[in-house]
């Protein structure tokens, strides 16, 4: 079967990561850029000041991306940037830099596909108490609604929420991300529900604002745990590690039917609402039915999962594995079948057709004395994920699209620019752009299978 002939294959980013301009043209501050600023959080104390200085590099980039023949580009939108504090006031040249992209990206055949949260979030909410604050939702879903009405009679293809778990978890559990804070489970179970109930109002305004039809997912982080055979008990194993919920403690924010369940089946799991009731907020029906607004694709960033084997009384046991097997340099572990059996287990559950929203590696990457910048390892990534993400689609998965993770070298957060993921190297001290190797691979894969 393979990848219809109309799979979107782009590239991703985020606004904190690259855009720099911290403080041009009337951005408000995000929480990101207070932590940043405050020694000690971030590796070797970098910020995002001025990151790729894509704001004022974005017409560059996008050649640049035209030349490697990417079709789509997933970016997000700093909020603070279009409403400084959050709310209220509108700041017209932010508007003007995501307006200006998206026709620069139409005009060279790119079609966006719009994040709009992608954790920097704006400080002056922050201060008001941030997702803890019941008036969030509505914070949320009125800056969705005015992306929207601003957007739409362009950019059609929409993401409420990147990684719930981590601008949450890492952000308000073990404080690693801005706003740096480690809260109780009443609160943190509370910060959820708000954000659950804030991407089921935003689906609701931004269907209502649209200038035109829009398709509207999100995407969570999705550990996507695989079968060691494909026997009917190692499956099954699996598919309980992926969809139990964790016992109280760290895991819970990883729960995917946590996130997942409500906003598709418009339940939270039993299991979990069980573990966790002494800590949770009052959850109505009609929170319920806000949340589960229909969608139109579920978006997953899938970097690794776990191999699962059917153990005592058929319960799920991690697969040990070798020493010395593969990892990246952030040294997470390289497992293709990730690619094939995540987008299966979550269409089973979910049915919803899939799109990859983030996938890719970081690698030790260094300009070579050929002035190239030579990334095997990324290939050999890149070509055994989708390979095993062809897999799904030929056991009927609807996967309408792939984004790597990511265009470009960027500020990967707490690592600041020590970690390198880009398909496209970045002096930061030049700012100059040389494709990796991956990138030409990359661009021959498309064109090989776009038809
Ligand atoms: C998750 C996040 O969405 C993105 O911001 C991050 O850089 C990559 N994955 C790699 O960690």
């Amino acid at each position: 079967m393979s990848f219809k002939k109309d799979f979107v294959w782009g590239v991703a980013t985020a606004s904190y990561q690259i855009e720099g301009a911290w403080d041009k043209d009337g951005k408000g501050l995000n929480i990101w850029d207070v932590f940043c600023h405050e020694p000690g959080h971030i590796t070797e104390n970098h910020n995002g000041d001025i990151a790729c200085d894509h704001y004022n590099r974005y017409k560059e980039d996008v050649q640049l991306m035209k030349e490697l023949g990417i079709k789509a580009y997933r970016f997000s939108i700093s909020w603070s940037r279009i409403f400084p504090n959050g709310t209220g006031q509108i700041n017209e040249k932010g508007v003007k830099f995501y307006s200006d992209l998206i026709d620069e990206l139409l005009a060279n055949g790119i079609e966006p596909y719009i994040t709009l949260f992608h954790w920097d979030y704006p400080y002056q909410l922050h201060k008001k108490g941030g997702w803890l604050n019941d008036d969030s939702v509505e914070w949320f879903s009125n800056y969705a609604a005015k992306v929207v009405e601003l957007f739409s009679d362009r950019a059609v293809n929409y993401i409420t929420f990147n990684e719930p778990q981590c601008f949450i978890g890492l952000a308000y559990f073990n404080g690693a991300h801005a706003p740096g804070l480690k809260v109780g489970y009443k609160d943190i179970f509370q910060m959820c529900h708000n954000v659950l109930k804030a991407h089921g109002a935003a689906v609701k305004a931004m269907r209502a604002n649209a200038k035109q039809k829009i398709k509207i997912g999100f995407s969570p982080a999705v550990e996507a745990n695989y079968p060691a055979t494909e026997t009917f008990k190692d499956i099954e194993a699996t598919r309980r590690a992926i969809f139990n919920c964790a016992p109280l403690g760290w895991g819970i924010m990883w729960s995917i039917a946590w996130w997942c369940d409500p906003i598709v089946l418009g339940c939270y799991p039993k299991d979990g609402l069980e573990m966790y009731k002494e800590y949770l907020p009052e959850i109505t029906s009609e929170d319920m039915e806000l949340i589960s607004q229909p969608i139109d694709f579920f978006g997953m960033n899938v970097y690794n999962g776990k191999e699962i084997a059917a153990g005592d009384s058929d319960n799920p046991e991690f697969v040990k594995r070798k020493p010395g097997s593969p990892k990246t340099a952030i040294q997470w572990s390289v497992t293709p079948k990730c690619l094939q059996w995540g987008p299966r287990f979550m269409a089973e559950r979910y049915k919803l057709p899939i799109i990859i929203t983030e996938n890719g590696m970081s690698a030790h990457d260094t300009v070579s004395i050929d002035g190239k910048v030579h990334d095997p390892n990324r290939i050999d990534f890149l070509n055994r994920y989708l390979l095993e993400l062809e897999k799904a689609v030929d056991a009927g998965v609807d996967v309408l699209g792939y984004f790597l993770w990511s265009f470009m070298d960027n500020f990967e957060w707490a690592y600041g620019y020590t970690e390198r993921f880009g398909i496209v190297y970045v002096d930061y001290d030049t700012q100059v752009r040389i494709p990796k190797d991956s990138a030409y691979w990359y661009k021959e894969w498309i064109e090989s299978h776009n038809g």
